[in-house]
């Protein structure tokens, strides 16, 4: 294989193949970003049409398979940093973040043993120490990171649920699920996100397993429905594994009263697991980290880096308070974390994580703690939530727009409102907007649904975009709606 070693190594060979493709790949995302449209606009049909594996016996060398993902992938990617692409918690990356990506890229770390990751499990350790205490934690390197909130949550409702048979003498991770599962159940509210559904499933314990409470007007936690549900619970024979509180719901932003359901929890003997996948960044922030207050009486936390922190996909962290639950999912692997090592004291990250193989993504937000310092982050986490009110204030003077909810975090949930009080052509119109944006390329709205109507949402999460660039993007909802309503 010498000739053609197609494989990344000191040979310097191979270092000119790695420069070259890295720099091939480089220009390419330059030009890349530089495009004026968010988006070339194409349907789901025209791109299965034009995309293609070119997969050769004879390969068709590093050059060319760059050229082709420039001409298929790159070209129809949707710019994320573009300032009509609001959608969704899809952030647009620190520059930071993509120096961080070509180190963990190139050395390859695994974080599943000491021996195949030294340093980077020394900095993931103090990161998560570092995490633990901008959370309010106890110090202490109980967390670990992961590939984002889904995975975090199920670490989060796994180690609640196991916790919950544990107190009545029954390993889950020994004996499996036993006894009448139809009694168990995990509390969350409306608007907290599916992954709970999903994991729970996952969880062998279904979707049926999931009580959801009521949200008040502003899509938080209502404290009297939580209160009556879990007084109905008891008078039904349930048992309650876990209560789930959302710090910043998906749509709305909504943060749950976190210290009033920790309380709640605390007094009926219940985990509490605190879904922060996005209201997290305020752990940052200068002007609203009491948002967060309450945070650090959760049993466990669910932290995600590749939204408002802006960090590349995927990274996220699960922080677990109590360290001692570890226990609940300990697994020897000879050949990873034996006995000799554990006594030797070798840190042993796999015992963390439901991963075995796992990417050094703890790398990205080092550097980008380092990179920018507490003040310049906190400006770019502040940003979205104000730039969110001035855009509510704005939308609230503008007659054929209403603002569906105040905002809380980073973004406005809101519809365009014909002279027509049908809801349902409300919510088709509104959904066609989106649809039309979309596929002129021109913009990426949310669609999404409050109070089960139709509406728009903006993600405000860019800290490049301004109150101009939105009432550019608000003229052209407007527009579209005049299309449509026309047609
Ligand atoms: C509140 C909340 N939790 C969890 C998740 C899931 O996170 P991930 O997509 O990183 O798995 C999301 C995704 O948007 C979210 O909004």
């Amino acid at each position: 294989m010498s000739d053609v070693n197609p494989i990344l190594s000191g040979s310097a060979q191979s270092i000119a193949a790695y420069q070259d493709a890295i720099e091939q790949s480089t220009q390419a995302v330059v030009e890349w970003l530089k495009q004026p449209e968010m988006y070339q606009g194409k349907t789901v049909e025209q791109l299965r049409e034009r995309i293609n594996l070119n997969f050769t016996s004879q390969g068709l060398g590093n050059q060319a398979a760059i050229e082709r993902a420039v001409e298929y992938f790159l070209k129809d990617s949707l710019l994320v940093h573009h300032a009509q692409c609001v959608a969704h918690l899809h952030c647009p990356s620190l520059v930071i973040s993509q120096a961080a990506e070509v180190l963990i890229n190139a050395t390859n770390q695994s974080m599943d043993s000491w021996d195949q990751s030294p340093s980077a499990t020394i900095i993931e350790i103090k990161l998560i120490e570092w995490l633990r205490e901008q959370v309010g934690y106890a110090a202490g390197d109980a967390g670990v990171f992961t590939s984002g909130g889904t995975q975090s949550n199920l670490m989060g409702l796994m180690l609640a649920r196991d916790a919950f048979f544990a107190r009545q003498g029954h390993s889950i991770q020994q004996d499996g699920l036993t006894g009448d599962l139809s009694k168990i159940k995990v509390f969350c509210s409306e608007s907290a996100h599916f992954s709970v559904q999903k994991n729970m499933a996952l969880m062998g314990l279904g979707y049926r397993s999931v009580t959801q409470v009521k949200t008040d007007a502003f899509s938080r936690m209502d404290l009297a429905d939580l209160k009556d549900k879990l007084a109905q619970a008891k008078a039904n024979g349930e048992q309650v594994m876990a209560i789930v509180a959302t710090a910043g719901t998906t749509d709305a932003g909504a943060i749950d009263p976190l210290a009033d359901i920790a309380a709640l929890a605390a007094e009926h003997q219940i985990w509490m697991h605190v879904d922060a996948a996005w209201g997290g960044a305020l752990l940052l922030s200068e002007k609203y980290r009491d948002f967060l207050n309450g945070l650090e009486l959760a049993d466990s936390v669910t932290l995600d880096f590749h939204k408002q922190f802006f960090q590349t996909i995927s990274c996220g962290a699960f922080l677990l308070k109590d360290a001692r639950h570890y226990e609940l999912m300990r697994y020897q692997a000879a050949y990873l974390n034996s006995d000799f090592d554990e006594e030797a004291g070798v840190p042993n990250l796999v015992s963390k994580s439901l991963q075995t193989t796992r990417r050094f993504d703890a790398l990205k937000l080092w550097m980008g703690l380092e990179a920018l310092g507490k003040k310049q982050y906190a400006e770019i986490i502040d940003n979205g939530v104000t730039l969110a009110r001035d855009v509510a204030e704005f939308v609230k003077t503008q007659p054929h727009l209403e603002l569906v909810m105040e905002p809380q975090l980073a973004s406005v949930l809101f519809r365009f409102r014909p002279q027509s009080d049908d809801m349902a052509f409300v919510a088709l119109l509104n959904q066609r907007i989106g649809d039309v944006l979309l596929a002129s390329g021109s913009a990426n709205v949310g669609v999404t649904e409050a109070d089960g109507v139709t509406c728009l949402k903006l993600t405000l999460l860019n800290p490049t975009v301004c109150l101009e660039d939105v009432k550019v993007l608000l003229a052209s909802v407007k527009a579209t709606a005049e299309q449509l309503l026309k047609a």
